[in-house]
């Protein structure tokens, strides 16, 4: 959306692709990713000032590797080429590229060996992070070597063309001084560095304002970060005319309906709130399998939706808090060869109901949409917000989701919750919650022998949840968490710690 200064970043399957965005965002730069083989005229369309050739894993003498449209280094702007992206242009424009003796990968130091327009002086002996197979063996004629790593060229420039390569990371933190290298690329752009989340959200609602026109629109509001700030930017555009549908579906964690539906209101958003929890739990009645109950879950959030939205006249758009890795997970460099879990309730919403998408948050990560939110003035029980599934507690219901196991699982999440915040691990972590096992096991409690239900504690750190790491939380933590489940929540007489990263586990259990 927007009539920004911006970087185009061409994506190449470098894992650190979207860190060369978010670095470049921290900078005061509006980018956008996008797949490597995008036509020419849509990248035209952006009018960048600026273009990048990500990394990436294959080899550039690979049979179908990742190519370059030569008429991209003749737009007339500077082009800076990561890593793959420097081997491409050895490539493509008669220089040689040679496999390494062996894969380099991790830290090494760069050595200035020429006049360089791009590396500012102070990186001469600095340490960089390098990972990749091959390199360039001879540069192409009109680029000149400027920094070296023992014999391996790590960065070579033909300035009058305004083309720029280097074999390293600049965007990865282990690069002593990569910020300054993407500073000095993007100031050779003539970037004025005045992207903030300010004039993200003026531009934004102002771009809301022209699209909607006259229209109506609703938004299905989920009580999680991305939800609320899309409606929240919305609502700053074109106030009441949006309508957010608020739904209580009876899988909603404990006090959550009633705590947000209040912060809604106070944050002036026109919300309808919907309690549909009968509905939702007699359809998943007898239900296991977990694709079934994301599936029901899906049809019945649609089924109340549409009703709802129904009472409304005249609306022609859908808001929904689509951020960036939500729109990568659904493309892949090399075509459509990712399968995810059946994400998110409001899917199939749009066609059916022939309505328009507005995504104003799509070009961004969640800590962004956190920093945009504060500045629109939501509280930080929201921004501050932990990911929650669409489909909400019943994905953390292994087997079937009955009124029971909601509540077990209720206290347990709440006993978690409480623990995580008040030793104040929760700021290292991407989400921390309960899983209810379908299973019992033998404890003993005073003088009895008990049998009962296992919880499951699950929690991780990540950056935007397509990695996580299981979080190494204290012994301690987690020892106050299992004594205060197993003596408060009866039914509970076990808890397990989730040790498992994602790959080659998922965050949620279903
Ligand atoms: P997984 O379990 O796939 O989850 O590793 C990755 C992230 O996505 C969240 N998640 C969902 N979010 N609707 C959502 O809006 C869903 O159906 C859904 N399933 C998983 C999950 O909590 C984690 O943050």
């Amino acid at each position: 959306m927007g009539e920004h200064e911006t970087l185009v970043i061409l994506d190449y399957g470098s894992q650190y692709t979207q860190l060369i965005g978010r670095r470049v965002r921290e900078l005061g730069v509006f980018s956008v990713i996008l797949p490597f083989n995008k036509p020419l005229a849509d990248i035209k369309k952006l009018k960048p000032k600026g273009l990048v050739l990500s990394g990436g894993p294959n080899s550039v003498y690979e049979k179908g590797a990742p190519s370059l449209d030569k008429k991209l280094l003749e737009l007339g702007v500077p082009v800076l080429g990561i890593c793959y992206g420097l081997q491409l242009f050895a490539l493509n424009l008669g220089g040689q590229v040679a496999p390494s003796k062996q894969r380099e990968y991790g830290l090494a130091k760069l050595k200035l060996s020429g006049k360089s327009t791009l590396l500012p002086a102070k990186v001469d002996g600095s340490r960089i992070w390098m990972s990749h197979g091959d390199h360039v063996a001879i540069p192409p004629t009109g680029f000149s070597v400027t920094a070296k790593s023992g014999d391996i060229i790590c960065a070579a420039e033909n300035a009058k063309r305004q083309l720029f390569g280097i074999q390293f990371h600049p965007e990865v933190s282990h690069t002593e001084h990569g910020r300054d290298i993407l500073e000095s690329f993007l100031k050779t752009c003539g970037f004025r560095f005045d992207w903030s989340s300010k004039s993200f959200i003026e531009e934004t609602t102002a771009n809301i304002k022209q699209l909607v026109g006259d229209a109506n629109v609703v938004c299905a509001l989920s009580g999680g970060v991305d939800s609320s700030v899309a409606a929240t930017l919305v609502n700053q555009a074109i106030g009441d005319r949006q309508t957010c549908i608020f739904v209580e579906t009876g899988l909603l964690r404990r006090g959550e309906f009633e705590e947000v539906l209040a912060i809604y209101k106070n944050v002036g958003l026109n919300v309808k709130a919907v309690d549909a929890s009968k509905q939702f739990l007699t359809a998943l009645k007898g239900v296991e399998d977990p694709e079934a109950k994301r599936k029901i879950i899906g049809r019945e959030f649609i089924k109340v939706f549409e009703t709802e939205a129904a009472k409304i006249k005249g609306v022609k758009f859908l808001v929904q808090g689509t951020l960036y890795p939500d729109v990568i997970e659904s493309v892949s460099v090399h075509g459509p060869s990712v399968t995810i879990k059946s994400h998110h309730n409001v899917g199939g919403l749009p066609e059916k109901m022939h309505l328009k998408l507005l995504e104003p948050l799509r070009d961004l990560f969640k800590d962004e949409v956190r920093i945009i939110g504060k500045e629109l003035g939501l509280p930080d029980v929201i921004t501050g917000r932990q990911p929650f599934p669409g489909p909400g507690l019943a994905v953390r219901i292994i087997g079937e989701v009955t009124p029971q196991a909601l509540e077990l699982l209720r206290q347990a999440d709440a006993i978690v919750r409480e623990e995580v915040i008040s030793g104040g691990a929760h700021k290292h972590l991407w989400q921390y919650f309960a899983v209810l096992l379908p299973i019992k096991s033998v404890g003993v409690m005073g003088d009895g022998r008990t049998y009962e239900q296992v919880i499951a504690i699950r929690a991780v750190e990540s950056s935007d949840g397509m990695t996580a790491d299981w979080a190494k939380l204290p012994h301690e933590l987690l020892e106050k968490i299992s004594s205060r489940i197993v003596s408060e929540v009866r039914g509970i007489n076990r808890v397990v710690y989730d040790i498992t990263s994602k790959p080659p586990g998922t965050i949620e259990w279903e």
